[in-house]
């Protein structure tokens, strides 16, 4: 009787293994959190559990490793508005990370998706799921990031049409491709000074006046490092100002102010789930 009754329980009980539920509270790897469990490391209410596999309950079993409890968070997935100064990493020794913008019983486990330059600002999405992260930024799936830029420079016919029919941007790499190409303000400085000092550009370290300067949006569906700024470069253009504004659609939210996040909606999440 008393088997039937534990039978009938556990039917009702959100199980998940041991393993799988340390590695996604970031206690280690996969690999790691078994040899943990193994060594006697963990326990479960209060019992030493040493079988990597054992099913748990993991909203109400008390799960402990080293004798801390370990607070199951689920999957996680962040929209932020990444200020510019701060660094897209976990830990850094000198700048400011995007985690630390963040509440600190949060960061269990949370990684930026891709990245973006110090001074870039904009969309970031942060996550624990290590699958999500994968197809977003895997190559063959192409996923489009749309960024808004000011720069020093102009963008004539023909250098868009560069940008869009694939331009070189290293000695011995493939050429770079934007798949839109939307220039939104063009004149001299002059001129453009004031819009551009409302969208934030500032610290201009070169004599701007006479100058050409221009704004636009560039769509790009890879992910080489500082790619906007060096296609632009190769175009004659010196970016003072890089936002991205989307991925995969997902727009960056104009409520968030920088340096402020918000979750993920499910229908978010499942439509970048590609
Ligand atoms: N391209 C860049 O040049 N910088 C970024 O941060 C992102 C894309």
């Amino acid at each position: 009787m008393l088997l039937l009754e534990e039978h009938v329980y556990a039917g009702m009980r959100n199980n998940m293994r041991l393993d799988k539920f340390l590695a996604e509270a970031a206690v280690g790897t996969r690999k790691i959190v078994r040899d943990y469990v193994e060594e006697g490391k963990v326990t479960v209410n209060h019992r030493e559990i040493m079988e990597p596999a054992s099913e748990i309950d993991e909203k109400s079993d008390v799960v402990r490793y080293l004798g801390k409890e370990i607070i199951y968070t689920g999957k996680i997935y962040y929209m932020f508005h990444k200020p510019r100064g701060c660094i897209t990493a976990r830990k850094d020794a000198i700048n400011p990370t995007v985690l630390d913008y963040f509440d600190v019983n949060k960061t269990n486990g949370l990684f930026p998706v891709g990245r973006l330059d110090k001074d870039t600002e904009g969309l970031l999405l942060l996550t624990n799921d290590g699958e999500f992260s994968h197809k977003l930024m895997h190559p063959d799936k192409h996923v489009e990031k749309t960024y808004f830029f000011w720069a020093f420079g102009s963008l004539d016919f023909d250098a868009r049409e560069y940008l869009k029919m694939g331009i070189s941007i290293g000695d011995d790499e493939v050429l770079a491709k934007a798949t839109k190409v939307e220039v939104t303000d063009e004149g001299n400085y002059q001129e453009l000074k004031s819009k551009m000092e409302s969208d934030k550009v500032k610290d201009i370290r070169i004599n701007p006046y006479r100058q050409s300067v221009v704004s636009g949006y560039l769509t790009i569906s890879e992910g080489r490092k500082h790619q906007v700024k060096r296609m632009l470069k190769a175009v004659g253009c010196y970016v003072v100002y890089l936002k991205r504004v989307s991925i995969a659609g997902l727009m960056l939210d104009d409520s968030l102010k920088e340096g402020q996040y918000r979750e993920l909606t499910e229908e978010e999440i499942r439509s970048l789930y590609i």
